[in-house]
């Protein structure tokens, strides 16, 4: 067996409805399995806690197996074991959380439970390398809309601004299913938004403006562009007037990518920061990264935008922060944590 200098870091995702693993080493990504089971939700509309929790348990060895397989390493090479322990589906987490117990505590190997938002901004590193200190990242998912301040990615990283009620991707998912579009319905959206015209309909930005946009400078609302778009749709359908699907999606998209880029890059301007970490399953979305590319580079402030694959939930970013948390030697965490379907946006590791 070739004897490594580097910690090597098995990182364990499994907050919804994706069981992800991933081993890292020196920064590098070298395997990195996803097993979804997003197509069991679908027919329901939305992810349904029990079956998830029931997939993850199914696919927690094989995703293991088959990315120490990938990375052709075995259990005995690893120093450390990450898993994200919050926030998201409490049965979800549990699995994950036992799973990594039972690794860790059988083999006898460093244990880290980290949060699953800041690992969204932490994988960062592995398209881009490290992160400047005072960097602010715009976190956008199925469940989160946070714009936070990275001031070390282990130990100090405050919450400047979150949504006050629907996030951007459960806004998506649920007018995509208005639509009629299986969950989730954010990348249907995305794509039909491609051949429509972002302009062909008005939706209200919230928070933008006046008095409200001065209480709120980095917070996001978006039920109210949602339940605008909802209105239109039942309207046009109550008339039996034919719906513009891609008008539909590409106003939609326009509204909320316009809303998210221009107030982080106005966070970015008035904190100092130079470079806006993105993140979450919605920083997929191609209105999104080309507003926050456009306006960032009017800005003169460095947008990093991962690669799709690491946008979304994945055991690759649980790794990197894990391997951050070793190599800032951040004391590990207890093997009998409970893991918390709740856990703040400002606290790195459990
Ligand atoms: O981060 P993620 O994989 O899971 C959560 O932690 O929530 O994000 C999933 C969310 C879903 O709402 C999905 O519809 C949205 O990300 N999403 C997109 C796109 N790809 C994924 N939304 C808009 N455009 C996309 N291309
Ligand atoms: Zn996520």
């Amino acid at each position: 067996m070739v004897s490594r200098s580097k910690p090597i870091v098995l990182g364990i995702e499994s907050t919804c409805d994706e069981t992800g693993v991933a081993i890292v080493e020196g920064g590098e990504l070298l395997s990195s399995v996803v097993a979804s089971s997003m197509d069991m939700h679908a027919r329901y509309g939305g992810v349904i806690p029990e079956i998830a929790s029931r997939a993850h348990a199914e696919a927690f060895l094989p995703v293991v197996k088959q990315a120490l397989e990938d990375a052709d390493l075995d259990f005995s090479n690893i120093s450390t074991v990450a898993v994200s322990c919050g926030p998201g589906l409490a049965g979800c987490l549990a699995v994950g959380a036992a799973g990594a117990k039972g690794l860790a505590y059988g083999a006898n190997k460093t244990l880290y439970g980290v949060n699953h938002v800041i690992a969204h901004a932490a994988v960062t590193k592995l398209q881009f390398g490290p992160v400047p200190s005072g960097s602010l990242a715009l976190i956008v998912s199925g469940g989160h809309t946070s714009l936070l301040q990275i001031n070390n990615m282990t130990s100090s990283v405050k919450v400047i601004g979150t949504t006050l009620d629907d996030a951007a991707g459960e806004c998506f998912d649920k007018i995509a299913r208005l639509l009629g579009f299986p969950y989730p319905g954010g990348p249907y959206i995305d794509r039909y938004a491609q051949q429509g015209d972002p302009h062909a309909l008005k939706f209200p930005e919230a928070l933008t403006q006046g008095r409200s946009a001065a209480a709120h400078p980095y917070d996001f609302s978006f039920s109210g562009v949602k339940t605008a778009v909802a209105r239109y749709i039942e309207t046009q359908q109550a008339e039996g007037n034919e719906i513009n699907v891609p008008d539909v999606c590409a106003s939609l998209a326009f509204c909320v990518a316009d809303v998210l880029s221009r107030k982080a890059i106005k966070a970015c301007q008035d904190l100092n920061a130079s470079t806006l970490i993105v993140g979450g399953g919605f920083s997929a979305n191609t209105q999104l990264r080309q507003q926050l590319k456009e306006k960032g580079e009017k800005a003169g402030i460095e947008v990093r935008i991962p690669r799709p694959a690491l946008c979304t939930d994945n055991g690759a970013m649980i790794a990197i922060l894990g391997e951050m948390c070793v190599l800032d030697k951040i004391p590990p965490t207890r093997m009998n944590f409970s893991p918390n379907s709740t856990m703040a946006l400002d606290q790195v590791v459990l």
